[in-house]
């Protein structure tokens, strides 16, 4: 998973070779947001549009995943060593709290019709296919 890698990149930076690893891992990282990251949040939240609509705009599930969609976009976009730890460690947790709790009460919920239009925002959200020189993220 792209989490750990990021996280086994940054564990591996010396100071020979910060600069220049850590100039590439950015490059790569920016890459899985451009390629696959930036759809999946976009499905992720007008899915939530529609979960909205069952439990309120003010639910704290929603809440919580719309801050860190937030958080992971400004860490990825100017976030320096310590932010890409940070931003390991949060797609972690954040992934887990979507799937043993979110999804869940989504399931619960939605109805036929709501079923069908999430299968179609996935697959418009479907991640482009870009080759990344280099080691695999
Ligand atoms: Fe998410």
């Amino acid at each position: 998973m792209a989490a750990r890698n990021i996280k086994n990149r940054l564990e591996q930076l010396t100071e020979r070779n910060r600069e220049e690893r850590l100039s590439r891992l950015r490059e790569e990282v920016q890459a899985f947001w451009d390629s696959e990251l930036e759809g999946h949040f976009w499905a992720e939240e007008k899915i939530l549009e529609m979960f909205a609509s069952h439990v309120g705009p003010q639910d704290e599930g929603i809440g919580r995943i719309l801050q860190e969609h937030r958080q992971m976009e400004g860490w990825i976009r100017d976030g320096g060593e310590k932010e890409l730890g940070q931003l390991s460690e949060l797609l972690v947790s954040h992934i887990r709290f979507e799937e043993d709790s979110l999804f869940g009460r989504i399931e619960g919920v939605f109805d036929q019709e709501e079923f069908d239009k999430t299968i179609q925002i996935l697959a418009e959200a479907t991640p482009k296919v870009i080759h990344i020189p280099g080691p695999a993220l």
